[in-house]
């Protein structure tokens, strides 16, 4: 095991590291102001309320939509969850009939699987090798008895950014509820969830700076009227959409995070600069080496992805050969199963190209340094695993 201090990471697409001003804020609410926000009757309660209806503001304020439209969750996987099997539910009697992608998360595709087993019937849309959903592939998919359609904003393996308004705007024409898992997207692609005709939309705060275990659904209201059945009974918290006391710590942290998020948007600056490492990681490894292949567009990806295919190479190999490397390969909410990636198999890409692939994930805290011993790793590891495999051969 490589000691974690001396560890470069670029898993930033798996979690986060939380962000010291989140820590700080969400402190109080560990120690001191430790109340229920459903207290009503003293001040512990009402602290909690508040420090609760700021974050709500906040996460609001990131996606563009009413604080009341904000439902607190334990996270983007119950956020999607929620999404799928609340709309099914309620829904059922005007439709069985969902719309979702080859690429989405296991969190959508899993509930649209169970889903399936309970009567309803599932389109999930094909990518091309650039990893992106063609939305007019959703108008053709919507059939009279379609009730909801799930695209995600931004891949979680290849970090292609989806067309989500386009997406959105047909959904609105048809009819069909538009969900948006936006759990890697959040604080690298500015989003309106009312200029994307969004109806609900996942979120983490793992994603973004933020503390784990804590997640919210954007829920539109207003016409046409969305209703959700919810997944947690208890006590009627958040609307009755999601029952339980609220992680008040959490949420505040979620909060922060959503603002400190939104200012980076708005600057820039932090972004650019991510960018310039990425393909600064991309061209460095590129001159370094032959035989790499970047999976899906470059054009329409975060700021933050790159994920690279190196011939020869068994991605799994390549990270025991570099322990002191945080990367990934495929998805490491699914690489405990030893699968292909099912996103780079969507693309069409050989079982061969998928296993050789890896995912590099920079964040707010990656440095220069980190990208110069990163290309080191690979530019020196690389070769070494090639010689051992009886295919490769060197060029001329
Ligand atoms: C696109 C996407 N959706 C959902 C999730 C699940 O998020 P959470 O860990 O908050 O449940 C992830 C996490 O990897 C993700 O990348």
């Amino acid at each position: 095991m490589a000691e974690q201090n001396n560890a470069i990471y670029l898993d930033y697409h798996s979690t986060t590291p939380v962000d010291a001003r989140v820590v700080d804020a969400m402190l109080p609410y560990l120690r001191e102001n430790f109340g229920n926000p459903a207290s009503r009757s003293h001040a512990f309660g009402w602290t909690a309320k508040a420090a609760v209806d700021l974050a709500r503001e906040q996460v609001a304020q990131l996606l563009g939509a009413q604080p009341r439209e904000v439902v607190f969750t334990s996270g983007a996987t119950e956020s999607d969850n929620l999404a799928l099997a609340g709309v099914a539910a309620r829904y059922r009697h005007s439709g069985t009939h969902i719309i979702t992608s080859q690429i989405e998360h296991k969190a959508v595709l899993d509930p649209a699987s169970a889903l399936e087993k309970r009567g309803f019937q599932v389109t999930r849309l094909p990518v091309g090798a650039d990893g992106i959903v063609d939305p007019e592939a959703v108008r053709e998919a919507i059939r009279p008895d379609t009730i909801l359609c799930s695209i995600m904003m931004a891949n979680n393996e290849v970090g292609t950014i989806q067309p989500v308004a386009h997406i959105g705007r047909i959904c609105k024409e048809m009819g069909v509820f538009f969900h948006c898992d936006a759990a890697q997207a959040m604080g690298r692609v500015p989003v309106s969830v009312k200029d994307a005709a969004i109806d609900l939309l996942s979120l983490s705060a793992h994603k973004m700076y933020g503390p784990k275990g804590i997640g919210a659904l954007y829920i539109r209201r207003g016409r046409p009227w969305l209703r959700l059945e919810p997944l947690i009974l208890g006590g009627g918290h958040e609307s009755g959409l999601r029952s339980g006391t609220l992680p008040v710590h959490q949420i505040v942290g979620m909060g922060v995070a959503a603002s400190l998020a939104g200012e980076e948007l708005a600057l820039g600056h932090e972004l650019e600069r991510q960018q310039r490492l990425r393909d600064r990681l991309l061209e460095e490894i590129t001159n370094g080496l032959d035989k790499v292949h970047v999976n899906g567009s470059m054009e329409h990806r975060l700021v933050n992805n790159l994920n690279i295919s190196f011939d020869f190479v068994d991605a799994e190999a390549l990270m025991l050969a570099m322990p002191q490397l945080a990367v990934s390969s495929g998805s490491a909410c699914t690489s405990a199963t030893m699968e292909p990636s099912h996103v780079l198999m969507a693309m069409g890409y050989s079982r061969e190209r998928a296993a050789s692939s890896i995912r590099f994930g920079l964040g707010r805290f990656t440095t220069e340094s980190d990208i110069s011993r990163a290309v080191e790793l690979v530019v020196g590891c690389v070769p070494r695993l090639r010689e051992l495999s009886p295919f490769y051969r060197p060029a001329p």
